[in-house]
């Protein structure tokens, strides 16, 4: 079903496992796949190299384009393990529905997302910290600046190895009132390109202060905190855990919605609700905001040290105990190192 074309010539050689940064080095394969004249054509696994396209190629004007963000793990056996690939199979269909592409036949994205696997496992290493991140991603490829949707698209799977997302000591966000991230009736909670890009000006402004990632609030008001840049956003107040529910300006993130059930799972209250940035300042103002995270693929559960909020810091307390137990749990089912009572990890060879 997919054509195979193995790359003679592993970079693999060349890569220094202890030094990656994240997302800039890639594997020896990619998975290509052309939609044309109304349908997907047979997919193809070939070595990685550049594309060719037209300059008049409609993703490079319009933008449509969406992509998933996954990973594999590698347990202390050697085995390869997927974290709940269906879900970003089917929110990637998602993303691509709202953004008028056409959905991905789902035997395609699993085979090709295995035989990739099985071709590249060497460039996965075991060892909790360690994983190959997976970047399937779709983009209008017809050569035409006519501003409709496009009427060809390329599918693609690329893979980096990669440990940890930041590698600064400390995560302090901001809370932004100036910019807004989604709206609604927009297309916040699709991984569109174009949510990210659109990101970097007031994030990049947000670094210069010294502040990683943003936090945004709701375009209407700026009343109710919404999400991070590369994170869903968890708060624990009085010993509960309160995050924002997901609607269509948040990403439905996998991450999150694990955390959610672990949590649940041992007992811990969790509520999701919209919060107010004045309940988080009251919360810190009264002891009570004990703990901040994100949660995401690429930094999985990462505690937050401090907000700022209308040029108001608020440190956080160093000491996260709901993080760290929670992030425990997660990586110990995603390396197969403790019991997957969810059924959530799936064997790649
Ligand atoms: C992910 O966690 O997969 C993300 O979407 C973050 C990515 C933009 C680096």
């Amino acid at each position: 079903m997919i054509t195979i074309q193995q790359n003679p010539q592993s970079k693999i050689k060349d890569v220094s496992f202890d030094n990656l940064v994240f997302g800039k080095t890639f594997t020896d394969h990619m998975f290509l796949c052309r939609y044309r004249d109304g349908k997907w054509h047979t997919p193809e696994i070939k070595p990685y190299e550049p594309l060719t396209l037209d300059p008049s190629a409609s993703v490079l004007h319009y933008g449509q384009a969406v992509f998933e963000g996954m990973k594999a793990f590698k347990d202390d056996q050697g085995k390869v393990w997927l974290f709940r690939p269906d879900e970003n199979f089917r929110r990637i269909n998602r993303s691509s529905h709202r953004m008028q592409i056409p959905e991905f036949p789902e035997d395609y994205f699993f085979e090709g997302l295995h035989q990739l696997l099985k071709l590249d496992h060497e460039w996965i290493k075991s060892g909790i910290g360690n994983s190959l991140y997976i970047r399937p991603f779709v983009f209008a490829s017809q050569s035409t600046v006519q501003a409709a949707a496009s009427e060809e698209y390329i599918f693609m799977i690329i893979c980096a190895p990669v440990s940890t997302y930041y590698t600064g000591a400390e995560i302090n966000v901001l809370i932004t009132e100036e910019f807004s991230r989604a709206a609604n009736g927009g297309v916040g909670y699709a991984k569109a390109a174009g949510n990210y890009g659109a990101q970097f000006y007031p994030t990049s402004e947000a670094l210069k202060k010294g502040f990683q990632q943003i936090i945004w609030t709701d375009a209407d008001r700026h009343e109710y905190l919404e999400e991070a840049g590369t994170m869903n956003i968890f708060f624990k107040i009085d010993n509960k855990l309160v995050t924002a529910p997901t609607n269509d300006r948040i990403l439905d993130g996998v991450t999150r919605k694990s955390i959610i059930q672990i949590a649940k799972s041992k007992g811990i209250d969790v509520e999701e609700r919209p919060i107010r940035v004045s309940e988080i300042v009251e919360a810190h103002q009264q002891g009570l905001l004990q703990e901040v995270f994100g949660t995401g693929t690429a930094v999985v559960v990462l505690s937050i040290n401090s907000f700022s909020y209308r040029d108001t810091t608020y440190p956080l307390p160093k000491e996260n105990p709901v993080a760290t137990l929670l992030k425990e749990e997660l990586v110990g089912i995603q390396y197969n190192k403790k019991q997957d009572p969810f059924h959530w990890t799936v064997a790649v060879h």
